[in-house]
């Protein structure tokens, strides 16, 4: 089929971690084309989509979700099928030091997107409005936290948002419900669980600790280390976005999570022994030494843990990788991609990094303290 016939969707924050691994293969697989609004924040990165560069499949167009102008002419310029919203604010840590971002982007954001697709959808009539859809990406984070027995996260688990980042999805869930309860707008919404590969920012855990171990510097981890995040690599949330655009019942939520429940702890030690292989001539091995236990995040959720049956068996979705495999793959993408990593971290990162690690102190493993 014609890349035409194939339509055009709409994606936001596509130059941020999920965004432009989603858009690399969205293109690669030749679903059609991409107009990509992102405003380039600190998360947003053009060197994500250099591969891109002058193919016609591809637009980039730097601007702000809060812009409803902007937003209104995108849509009835390039009339896509569909709008895919990545854009957000992204980091725990960073909502906790400064939430007004959070609030401005992933609530006025979402309602500012909103609107405009209601505006554009009402104008839609025949097939193009029986294709539409607007797909929210969301996180498991809305769910709060779970103790170690609670059975995992579904789509009927009640909303119990912890951090303002976790509360502020929350609220742009709610708003998407609600754009589609009241005015009647298509859409979808995915709550995945933590990404992990390529391209993901080094503020993150399994990102920087590579980067921390690579320079022999110590491995923050938080607490005592026994939080629990299930893992799910950034190319099968991709593929499951896929197939619930194509598949997915409108007004549905779908849960994302490849089934990989680890403690941060054990993140760690597995990220410093495949580094201990991979980097033999590392004057830092054993990585693990790198440990460091720092203070630990306030209101940090104990346990997430993703029930994806709904996905895999409605609409047969399935992760292709394990965490092993997407773990080696990333360690190597990381080695392989050294000028990336120096690249975006910038002044403005390493200000982040006094701001957020700067105040922590050196605490005992098992102590509490905050
Ligand atoms: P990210 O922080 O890497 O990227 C966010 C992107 O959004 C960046 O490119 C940034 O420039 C852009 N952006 C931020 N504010 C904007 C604005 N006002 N206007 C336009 N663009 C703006 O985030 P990510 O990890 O790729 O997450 C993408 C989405 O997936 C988010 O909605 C997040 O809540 C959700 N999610 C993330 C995870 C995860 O583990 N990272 C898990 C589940 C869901
Ligand atoms: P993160 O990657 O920030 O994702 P989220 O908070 O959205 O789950 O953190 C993953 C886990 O790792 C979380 O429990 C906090 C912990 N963590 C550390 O222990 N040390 C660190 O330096 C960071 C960034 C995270």
């Amino acid at each position: 089929m014609e890349l035409e016939q194939r339509g055009v969707i709409l994606v936001t924050g596509g130059a941020g971690f999920i965004g432009s691994n989603f858009v690399l293969d969205w293109v690669a697989g030749g679903y059609g084309a991409v107009v990509n609004l992102d405003a380039l924040t600190y998360a947003g990165n053009l060197e994500n989509l250099v591969s891109l560069e002058g193919n016609p499949a591809h637009t980039f167009v730097r601007g702000d979700i809060c812009d409803a102008a902007l937003v209104k002419s995108l849509l009835e310029k390039y009339r896509p099928r569909a709008v895919v919203h990545f854009a957000a604010e992204s980091h725990v840590d960073r909502s906790i030091v400064g939430p007004e971002a959070f609030l401005k982007t992933n609530i006025d954001g979402t309602f500012t997107m909103l609107q405009a697709a209601r505006g554009y959808y009402d104008g839609l009539v025949g097939e193009e409005r029986e294709r539409f859809r607007f797909l929210h990406v969301s996180t498991d984070e809305v769910y709060g936290t779970l103790t170690p027995e609670a059975p995992a996260f579904h789509e009927e688990t009640p909303y119990a948002p912890n951090s303002p980042y976790a509360a502020s999805k929350a609220s742009s869930d709610h708003l998407v419900r609600a754009w589609l309860h009241t005015y009647g707008l298509p859409t979808l919404i995915t709550n995945c669980s933590n990404n992990y590969g390529p391209y993901q920012f080094p503020e993150k855990l399994i990102p920087l600790m590579i980067a921390n171990a690579l320079q022999g510097k110590a491995l923050p981890v938080y607490g005592d280390g026994q939080q629990v995040r299930d893992w799910l690599y950034v190319g099968d949330h991709a593929s499951a976005l896929r197939v619930v655009l194509e598949r997915g019942r409108v007004g549905e939520t779908y849960n994302v999570g490849g089934g990989n429940q680890r403690t941060n702890l054990a993140v760690v030690t597995t990220l410093c022994a495949l580094l201990d292989e991979l980097v033999p001539e590392s004057k830092f091995a054993p990585h693990k030494e790198l440990v460091k236990y720092v203070t630990d995040r306030p209101g940090h959720d104990r346990r997430y843990a993703i029930d994806a049956r709904k996905l895999e068996g409605e609409l047969g979705w399935k992760a292709a990788e394990s965490f092993e495999t997407g773990l080696r793959k990333t360690v190597e993408w990381y080695l392989a991609n050294a000028a990336w990593v120096e690249s975006v971290t910038s002044g403005a990162y390493q200000q982040w990094v006094t701001k957020n690690y700067g105040e922590r102190t050196s605490v005992a493993a098992g102590e509490s303290a905050r």
